[in-house]
């Protein structure tokens, strides 16, 4: 889907247990300005409803599982994150929501820029017609 991926981030596996290195610019495509993870998300609960104007960031679901819902004015797709060394990038202008957090789920999130509300369109119909153009 337009300005997303999935990419595959390398796991150092042994008999002491599984280590993922992430370094800004070769793991990820951007400077990695701000971190946060969502955690104790209740069952049935859905966040995001929201896009980006600028940011670039790259989701992984660092325990358990959720599902992504990705739109744009022409696509729509839905990717599960359920592998630590599995990162969803979500690029500028795609709608996402994220829901059917597992028991227990950490979604660790990279962002390539501090926290800006003025950077979000959180009303789909605005969306919608901001994005137009777009695709
Ligand atoms: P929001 O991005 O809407 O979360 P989600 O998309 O997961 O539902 O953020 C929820 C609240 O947290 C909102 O009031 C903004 C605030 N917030 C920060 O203060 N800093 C941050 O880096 C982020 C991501 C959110």
């Amino acid at each position: 889907m337009y300005n997303c991926s999935m990419f595959k981030f390398l796991s150092i596996n042994s008999n002491y247990g599984n280590l993922t290195p992430i370094e800004e610019v070769f793991d990820v495509p951007f400077d990695i300005k701000r971190i946060y993870y969502i955690t104790n998300v209740p069952h049935g609960v859905s966040r995001g409803f929201h896009a980006h104007r600028r940011l670039h960031q790259v989701l992984i679901c660092i325990n358990g599982s959720v599902k992504i819902k990705l739109k744009n004015p022409k696509e729509e797709s839905e990717v599960i994150l359920n592998d630590s060394s599995d990162g969803l990038y979500i690029g500028p202008y795609v709608w996402r929501e994220m829901y059917d957090f597992s028991e227990g789920a950490i979604l660790l999130v990279l962002a390539s820029d501090y926290y800006n509300e003025n950077d979000y369109i959180r009303n789909i119909d605005f969306y919608m017609n901001e994005a137009a153009t777009r695709y």
